[in-house]
């Protein structure tokens, strides 16, 4: 069974009531079982924190868990250079998701450090960002190992 980890950083965990009008009245903990349910096929892991250390050590972790991760990194992504060598170093597909669109917002967030090594971004899409690289996985994976 294809095993793909969600990972959240931080102020992530206030979806649903944190700024609805950019990211959405929909809380993550309600998203994760539509998600499950509507991928079956895969074996969704999903970890939230809001502290930095505790998200490269949790990318470590994963390391020989699961085939891929879809990562939001949150304003972390802006600057934190550890978050991308850990990115680097574990050796997993990544997907970076940013459910805003952060091209279209304040300068600062237009710089991603992780962007470069991830296979690929989803940003603006609104939640529906995390099923795009849930779908991106299950077909990469069957591109892989065909049935
Ligand atoms: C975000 C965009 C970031 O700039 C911001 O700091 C977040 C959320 C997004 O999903 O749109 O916390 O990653």
């Amino acid at each position: 069974m294809l095993q793909l980890n969600i990972i959240n950083g931080p102020n992530l965990n206030l979806l649903g009531t944190r700024e609805p009008e950019i990211y959405g009245m929909q809380s993550f903990d309600d998203y994760i079982g539509l998600l499950k349910t509507r991928f079956p096929s895969v074996d969704l892991l999903y970890y939230q924190s809001n502290i930095e250390g505790e998200l490269i050590n949790y990318l470590h972790s994963c390391i020989g868990k699961v085939q891929g991760i879809i990562l939001n990194a949150g304003a972390y992504t802006h600057t934190s250079i550890a978050l991308a060598d850990a990115v680097s170093a574990i050796g997993i597909p990544v997907v970076e998701v940013h459910i805003s669109n952060v091209l279209a917002r304040e300068d600062y967030r237009k710089t991603s450090f992780i962007a470069s090594k991830c296979i690929g971004s989803v940003s603006g899409l609104g939640l529906d960002g995390y099923a795009l690289a849930v779908q991106y996985f299950i077909d990469s994976d069957s591109v892989a190992h065909p049935a």
